[in-house]
């Protein structure tokens, strides 16, 4: 694959007006959201919903591109058609998580490494020949008083995620590099742009380090918000004017696109401030989103496993896709939410 091509499927990601859908939550997150609302956990609960999503009609207006799972790209509709089939027919790219997940961080209580280099090469090229054309992986950043995060979390993660994303690309798949500052704890803002400014410099540190081209990639960052327990919540306006200064400020104008995580904001939050995002102009790189809970929370509580109730699921998911695939024009406001 030429970085060319590399290139133009990064581009074709963050395409106007539409984002991705994550969907690649691993079997323990899914069980965990379909614990919290009643659903059995079990491998055929997680396939009907997967099978929900990727069929939701008119997807493809607003979403370029689907990140699947391990479990869910080895997957089929009930009538036999592979997802990665379902997906590409529905216009959609196929990504795939490939990290093995964040475990502890030896001698720093509290933070995490994120695993899975070992065998990568191999799994890549595995996932390529399924049909996947780009990839994800996420490293956690914690934020905790003046002593989280560590250096030592910040090297390791921004390492992991620069040795992954140029396999990615030696491979054929368009890396999405996630580096999540998580937003639990009582963190200011500020707390939250300084460490975000620190951890997007470690990474691209070590993604020119590590030979990573910067053309052919996307990154996944959060947005730069206070702590979920912090007494003062910014405006929507703050949010945007410290995210674009912070993204400005470390993220190389190379880059094609940046995709924002959802990080347990609410669906309408995430779509308000991806919406004043796009109100401020000239920006050098596309922004979009890559959402999970911003895009999916409404319609899994309205399915609560029951078929009944897809229709309804759909509709749920498709108009969280059109309110962000709006906001991505700064055409949201509230008065979409109905
Ligand atoms: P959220 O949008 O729920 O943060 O999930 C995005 C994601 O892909 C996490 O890795």
């Amino acid at each position: 694959m030429s970085l060319q091509a590399l290139s133009e499927t990064a581009q074709a990601m963050v395409a106007r007006g539409k984002g991705l859908l994550a969907m690649d939550e691993s079997n323990g997150t899914c069980n965990r959201r379909f614990a919290s609302v009643g659903i059995a956990q079990t491998v055929e609960m997680r396939r009907a919903w997967r099978e929900l999503l990727l069929t939701a009609p008119e997807l493809g207006d607003c979403v370029s591109g689907v990140i699947l799972y391990d479990e869910t790209i080895r997957q089929a509709k009930a009538d036999g058609t592979p997802f990665v089939q379902v997906a590409r027919d529905a216009g959609l790219l196929v990504g795939i998580k490939v990290d093995t997940g964040a475990k502890a961080l030896a001698a720093h209580p509290g933070e995490t490494v994120t695993e899975g280099l070992d065998g990568l090469r191999e799994r890549l090229q595995a996932y390529v020949a399924m049909g996947a054309r780009f990839a994800k992986w996420r490293g956690v950043i914690a934020v905790e008083g003046d002593h989280l995060p560590s250096a030592a979390c910040l090297a390791a993660n921004a390492h992991a995620l620069a040795r992954y994303a140029v396999l990615c690309q030696e491979s054929g798949l368009v890396p999405i590099i996630e580096p999540e500052v998580l937003m639990d704890g009582t963190h200011a803002q500020a707390r939250c742009q300084v460490v975000t400014e620190a951890v997007l410099r470690a990474v691209f540190d070590q993604l020119v380090l590590q030979g990573v081209v910067l053309e052919a990639m996307i990154l996944k960052p959060n947005m730069v918000i206070a702590g979920l327990s912090c007494a003062v919540q910014n405006t929507v306006d703050d949010v945007a004017d410290a995210t674009l200064q912070c993204l400005r400020r470390v993220v190389p104008a190379a880059v094609p696109g940046i995709a924002f995580l959802s990080g347990g904001q609410s669906g309408e939050r995430a779509s308000d401030r991806l919406n004043a995002l796009h109100l401020r102009p000239g920006a050098p790189w596309r922004l979009s989103f890559s959402f999970a809970r911003a895009l999916q929370q409404p319609a899994l509580e309205v399915w609560a496993g029951q078929e009944a109730n897809k229709l309804a699921a759909q509709r749920a998911l498709m108009h969280r896709a059109r309110c962000n695939g709006a906001a991505l024009k700064g055409e949201y406001s509230a008065a979409m939410e109905g």
